[in-house]
């Protein structure tokens, strides 16, 4: 959105209301397009070199794909394709970025279970290094724990084949504008404490359906 009109300050301090109005007018037509934005960071992601067999991008769409097809609902299929939306731009807290992105729209569960899901996959490779894989269990008494566990067994860890045929980002764009139109920090989207399940078995066989009768 191009600003025709603009603030008449050079110092915040100097802003009136009509300005601060204005700003806030721009701010929140802005928002609506970070959805869209974001899927096109993903695709970023793999300007950074990695030895990883799947790029980047194809690790978040796999994960995106596994929890479509495990029948997840939206909150955990965008948690899904933007947990390592961070990867490039922090990669020493790379959960924390993403997390702090999709905060004010997702569940909190799932919100938790992205800012923590790096010290979760450390479980699988830590080991290897000397390092303490169970360093997770100091959240073993926090409620999403459990879901933080399937999120990474299920989902992450297991999100670099090449040989998995992911749904193509397009798949994904309605449902990342859906969640990203969200209220900020609504109480309905943030859920406090409510878990809701991973997987929804008749919602998955739904889907394996749909996508048999498409082939
Ligand atoms: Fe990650
Ligand atoms: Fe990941």
């Amino acid at each position: 959105m191009t600003a025709e009109r603009r603030v008449k300050f050079s110092r915040m301090a100097d802003g009136d209301q009509d300005d601060f109005a204005l700003l806030d007018q721009h701010e929140r037509a802005s928002a609506k397009a970070v959805g869209q934005r974001l899927l096109a960071t993903l695709e970023m992601l793999d300007d950074a070199p990695s030895a990883y067999r799947v790029s980047r991008s194809e690790h978040s769409l796999q994960c995106a794909t596994r929890a479509w097809f495990d029948g997840a609902d939206s909150d955990w299929i965008a948690a899904a394709l933007l947990h390592d939306i961070g990867d490039i731009l922090a990669p020493y807290n790379h959960d924390e970025y993403a997390a702090a992105v999709l905060r004010p729209y997702l569940r909190e569960q799932c919100t938790w279970v992205v800012r923590h899901h790096g010290i979760f996959q450390r479980y699988y490779y830590a080991h290897q290094f000397g390092g303490d894989r169970e360093a997770r269990r100091k959240y073993r008494d926090n409620d999403y724990f459990d879901d933080a566990v399937a999120f990474c067994e299920r989902w992450d860890q297991a999100s670099f084949d090449p040989s998995f045929v992911s749904l193509p980002m397009d798949h994904f764009r309605p449902l990342v504008d859906e969640v990203f139109s969200r209220e900020p920090y609504a109480a309905c989207n943030i859920l406090p404490a409510v878990r809701l399940p991973l997987v929804d078995a008749r919602k998955a066989a739904s889907r394996r359906n749909d996508a048999v009768s498409a082939a």
